[in-house]
């Protein structure tokens, strides 16, 4: 494709007409630096897009003069940089042609209330407000795909985020981690304004940071006003220093998860911030759903996609079921189950094919938990208080560091209330019918009839939602998902694309 280099708002309605592709597209303000480079080249290798950069002093968003008088410019650099990392246009507007006097289909915009009267909001006044009016102007003459933005100004991330829900556009944001320096300190534009010992500062703060991260992680909780006394005894001019809940940012309540520590600094005369994500352990994705939804397909891949631990609570389920019927336990007997449960270990073990297997007392019994003669009992046993206690005491204590992602019928009620991300997925009893009978068929150990199996489901579902403990039930703060029609891969994509949302990249990274 050929680079090309667009400066007037109405070539740009052109050049979108004729545009056969989708756009990702990458706003800034120039002064392109390391954290630029890498949302452009995200942005390069995540499709095919063609990849759109704009290049844009938004005078709406300063709210000092000098301030944007010394913003610095650094036009023909940009340019070399930006296309040689990836990107098929620029966009160079002026203030004029953004902004056009007299012109009533400019719309100025207001920043959510909640979000921007926080952090940067409290003394940048009306900044959000310029950020949100430019992003919309942008967003309505680009129509992109993808937007990309860097997780470094994470408060303008919500904000944008929040206007393109409000606005109802179909476009998808893809967050960038934080890029940082060998010393620590993010890449910044205004960093060019810092001298030596500004520079130190600046790596003083971000290093106390990150430092807090590190103390967090082990005590679970931070003292902001020893942080604050650290800091001014090293000489830092803090704005603000704030510990907060990363999405409504307000005040971090006792039983969050993951927290944002953000401060604002001087340095000479130059304003900086940064952040970081605290969290007690690492992310849950909880997917709850009647039999025969897809969980299992979809939760293994979505393990893989995000990197995260598969915890398979039906398998358990089943495991237990196969040894009751192989040792002929009879489980209405208090004694005998007690002593049973008492001497069972159920592990998973990563296999050649990259897949699980499931061991119970030593025997692997992945295959044959998946029989038309497990499946018929597998309801029964998983509705005995003492079984599901066991249970759910094994699969807390696997996910007490976080870092999982687990499939049931109880995962977002009773086991792990408090995930980060809580799926209820399902399908209607045709759809679902017509994927086990396929599985089966593939499988090709049983016959079995498309209506009888729709019998057994229906009755599966009823005895699971009706069951005194743990019932099939959408937690209230699920989302749910009616698979239908869609591939597996369509509904893979949706639930990592909510995670990406929920979830900082940074911490993801973690
Ligand atoms: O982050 C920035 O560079 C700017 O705030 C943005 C998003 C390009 C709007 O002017």
């Amino acid at each position: 494709m050929n680079k090309i280099i667009i400066r007037k708002t109405e070539e740009l309605k052109e050049w979108r007409r004729n545009l056969q592709s989708d756009i990702n597209f990458i706003p800034t303000m120039g002064n392109l630096h390391d954290g630029h480079q890498k949302l452009i080249s995200t942005a390069q290798s995540l499709n095919c897009n063609t990849n759109l950069l704009s290049i844009f002093v938004n005078p709406l968003q300063f709210d000092s003069k000098e301030d944007l008088k010394s913003y610095p410019k650094t036009i023909d650099k940009d340019i070399e940089i930006a296309f040689s990392n990836g990107a098929d246009a620029i966009f160079i507007p002026n203030v004029t042609d953004m902004y056009p006097k007299k012109n009533k289909s400019i719309s100025y915009l207001k920043a959510s209330k909640e979000l921007s009267s926080a952090l940067c909001g409290l003394t940048r006044v009306g900044h959000f407000d310029g950020v949100c009016t430019v992003v919309y102007r942008l967003l309505k003459l680009i129509q992109p795909k993808n937007l990309f933005l860097g997780e470094k100004d994470w408060q303008q991330l919500l904000i944008i985020k929040n206007l393109i829900e409000e606005k109802k556009f179909n476009i998808k944001i893809i967050p960038v981690p934080t890029q940082r320096d060998s010393d620590g300190v993010p890449f910044s534009s205004r960093n060019k304004h810092l001298s030596k010992n500004e520079r130190k500062t600046l790596k003083l703060f971000s290093n106390e940071l990150e430092n807090a991260k590190i103390i967090f992680k082990k005590d679970k909780k931070i003292d902001l006003k020893q942080l604050t006394k650290k800091l001014k005894s090293k000489n830092i001019s803090i704005e603000y220093l704030e510990h907060l809940h990363p999405y409504s940012l307000k005040k971090v309540q006792s039983n969050d998860n993951i927290s944002i520590l953000a401060g604002a600094i001087k340095c000479g005369k130059t304003r900086l911030i940064d952040h970081v994500f605290l969290m007690k352990r690492k992310p849950i994705i909880a997917i709850d759903g009647p039999a025969g939804s897809g969980k299992s397909t979809i939760t293994k891949l979505i393990a893989k996609e995000l990197n995260l631990l598969y915890l398979d609570t039906g398998a358990m389920y089943r495991a237990i079921s196969w040894l009751f019927k192989k040792e002929k336990i009879d489980y209405a007997e208090e004694s005998e189950l007690k002593k049973i449960l008492n001497n069972i270990s159920i592990i998973f073990k990563s296999n050649s094919i990259s897949q699980q297997d499931v061991f119970i007392n030593n025997f692997c019994v992945t295959e044959e938990i998946r029989s038309q003669e497990i499946s018929a009992i597998v309801s029964k046993i998983s509705s005995i208080k003492k079984v599901r206690e066991f249970l759910v005491y094994e699969q807390r204590k696997i996910g007490q560091s976080g870092g999982l992602v687990a499939e049931g019928r109880d995962i977002g009620t009773t086991v792990f209330p408090n995930a980060e991300l809580k799926i209820f997925l399902t399908a209607s009893i045709d759809e679902r019918a017509k994927r086990r009978k396929s599985e089966l068929d593939l499988r090709g150990t049983e016959e079995i009839d498309f209506n009888q199996l729709k019998e057994l489901i229906r009755k599966r579902d009823f005895e699971d939602s009706t069951r005194k403990i743990s019932p099939l039930k959408k937690a209230n703060d699920a989302i749910e998902l009616l698979t239908d029609g869609y591939s597996i891969n369509e509904v893979v994509e949706k639930i990592v694309n909510i995670y990406n949302l929920k979830i900082p990249k940074e911490i993801q990274l973690e």
